[in-house]
């Protein structure tokens, strides 16, 4: 999917830059916890797990098929000086997801933090929309979400701990992306996911949030970032002007997985650079 360099091959922007990581981590803020990443071997995923690592957690790099990518978050992280353990796990099979839980637990002894980030993108028209496309889509980014946070806050609740749930939505959890509708459904019924989940889990303590990224420079956006006329349609739509990184993304997570959010729960928080508020005078 993507062509990105390894980390001893850094370029400005890349997930796996350190530097981006370290820039504003808090060091020790996440010292204790540990927490599991989906789709942590490229992209926002990988920022993600590489900044929750700088900030003292231990992390759970999940991947399904890229397995030099999750190399490379995991060694992006110990350069970093964190520890990661890596787990294959497809969060759209049940047996994949117990695996992944029950791996976290072996291995670190505890599970605190959650990012659903796994996520893909199928574009068409509508009428041309395949079952297999709308089934892999939704599977991904709604079903993996729904039941890997189900397995986690199992463990949770049977121990009386408390957790943090965050979700990588989309704006399009809240704005139209025509040519995409298996993806704007999916990330609409994130959104709702999340909002019933703050309801039934708050009375655990167990926070949830999304974030939802507008136009960031990932693999996902591959196919855009090669189509200047297309890219330069889309940065006509963003007040600010430009895509946003990975690590913008990943500090907004950090602080959502810290103490100091002790007390948000059921929000979407959105970064897109002014996107989603776009209005061009007629
Ligand atoms: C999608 C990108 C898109 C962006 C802004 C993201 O959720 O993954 O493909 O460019 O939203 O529309």
């Amino acid at each position: 999917m993507s062509s990105e360099p390894s980390s001893s091959n850094q370029l400005p922007n890349q997930p796996t830059d350190i530097n981006a990581a370290r820039k504003f981590a808090v060091p020790n803020r996440l010292a204790g916890k540990v927490a599991i990443v989906t789709g942590a071997s490229s992209g926002i995923g990988q920022a993600i797990a590489i900044r929750l690592a700088a900030e003292g957690a231990k992390v759970v790099i999940d991947y399904i098929g890229r397995a030099e990518g999750a190399e490379d978050t995991s060694q992006a992280i110990a350069q970093a000086g964190g520890t990661a353990t890596i787990v294959q796990a497809d969060v759209t099979k049940l047996e994949d997801i117990e695996k992944l839980v029950a791996e976290t637990y072996n291995r670190f002894g505890r599970g605190d933090i959650l990012v659903n980030n796994a996520g893909v993108e199928k574009g068409a028209d509508f009428w041309e929309v395949t079952e297999a496309d709308y089934d892999l889509v939704m599977n991904v980014n709604l079903k993996g979400a729904f039941f890997l946070s189900q397995a986690f806050v199992r463990r949770l609740i049977a121990a009386k701990q408390p957790g943090r749930i965050i979700n990588i939505s989309s704006v399009h959890e809240d704005m139209v992306f025509p040519h995409f509708a298996s993806y704007a459904a999916s990330k609409g019924g994130l959104r709702m996911l999340m909002r019933n989940l703050a309801v039934e889990l708050g009375p655990h303590n167990i926070a949830v949030n999304n974030v939802a990224p507008g136009a960031i420079i990932t693999p996902i956006n591959k196919s855009l970032l090669d189509n200047k006329q297309q890219l330069q349609a889309l940065l006509n739509n963003i007040p600010l002007g430009r895509m946003g990184t990975s690590a913008e993304v990943a500090g907004l997570v950090a602080y959502l997985a810290s103490e100091e959010a002790g007390y948000v729960t059921g929000s979407t928080f959105i970064l897109d650079g002014g996107l989603i508020r776009n209005y061009h005078e007629q």
